[in-house]
């Protein structure tokens, strides 16, 4: 299917690994210009060039930061595409994290998304496209043990988000939020491990025993994910805004 935005330029943060790189992939198979995102400079560099993209590196949390990667994106073209994506909080009770903690994951994984959102809407509106996905998580519908400071931060990001979606709907801009489930990447792969060393048990173990309590009875792939991503940024997704999709093999048992 075409996706009908060839051409246009997608900046995806956090798009060196995991379910950021998978939608970085999927766009550029539609012919996108991505430029990814990723603190590890290096790393950036090397998978940008085996993608045939553009990478800028840098840290979403620092507001410094993120003014340089908008600049050095909009090098390659105009933003129409931004996808809001890094690492997740860390794990633990609400009552085990620091203030500080907090503050960072609130920097990160809330206030980051919303910057280069506001950053970016200028041209978006002016151009009469745009799209905009931020990755939060599915315990922003159904909370999941330990996960509440990822799950705070999340539920704050798409109230933001579900306001800002219907202020700027009518400028041809969209603004959805993709859920990932239980995924077999860089931050699940965290989880498990953790969960296997304060068992005792073995990885191995941890990521069956995770898997098995997903109705699909596997973990999510990064490929499940990256192509929903590109979908949401085409033009048939033009009439979808405000929305969160799961993408969670069942997993979150909510209605709606
Ligand atoms: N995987 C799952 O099952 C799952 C489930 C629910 C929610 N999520 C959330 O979905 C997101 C992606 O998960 P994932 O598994 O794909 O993670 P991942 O494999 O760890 O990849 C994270 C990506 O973000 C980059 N990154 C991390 N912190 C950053 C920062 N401060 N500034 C810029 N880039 C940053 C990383 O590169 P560098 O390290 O080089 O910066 C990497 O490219 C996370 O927020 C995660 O919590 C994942």
């Amino acid at each position: 299917m075409d996706l009908g935005i060839s051409g246009r330029t997608a900046l995806i943060l956090g798009g060196t690994q995991g379910l950021g790189l998978s939608c970085a992939q999927s766009l550029a198979s539609a012919g996108v210009n991505v430029v990814i995102n990723g603190r590890d400079a290096e790393r950036a560099t090397q998978v940008a060039e085996s993608l045939g993209v553009k990478s800028v590196s840098g840290d979403v949390s620092r507001p410094a930061e993120r003014r340089r990667i908008i600049e050095e994106a909009r090098a390659v073209g105009p933003i129409s595409i931004l996808v809001t994506n890094a690492g997740g909080p860390p794990p633990g009770p609400v009552e085990s994290h620091a203030h500080d903690t907090w503050l960072n994951a609130l920097e990160t994984n809330m206030l980051a998304a919303l910057d280069f959102a506001v950053q970016c809407l200028p041209s978006m509106k002016e151009e009469g496209f745009g799209r905009i996905v931020n990755v939060t998580s599915f315990t922003v519908r159904e909370p999941y043990p330990n996960m509440g400071l990822a799950t705070g931060v999340r539920a704050g990001l798409t109230g933001a988000m579900a306001s800002l979606a219907r202020e700027v709907a009518a400028s041809g801009v969209t603004v959805n939020n993709l859920l990932p489930g239980l995924m077999d990447t860089g931050a699940l792969h965290r989880v498990y491990t953790a969960q296997a060393a304060k068992e005792g048990i073995s990885e191995e173990a941890a990521k069956i025993r995770m898997a098995e309590s997903v109705p699909m009875r596997r973990l999510g792939l990064p490929e499940d994910f990256g192509n929903v991503c590109a979908f949401l940024c085409s033009r048939h997704a033009a009439y979808m805004t405000g929305q969160s999709i799961t993408v969670d093999g069942g997993l979150s048992r909510s209605l709606l």
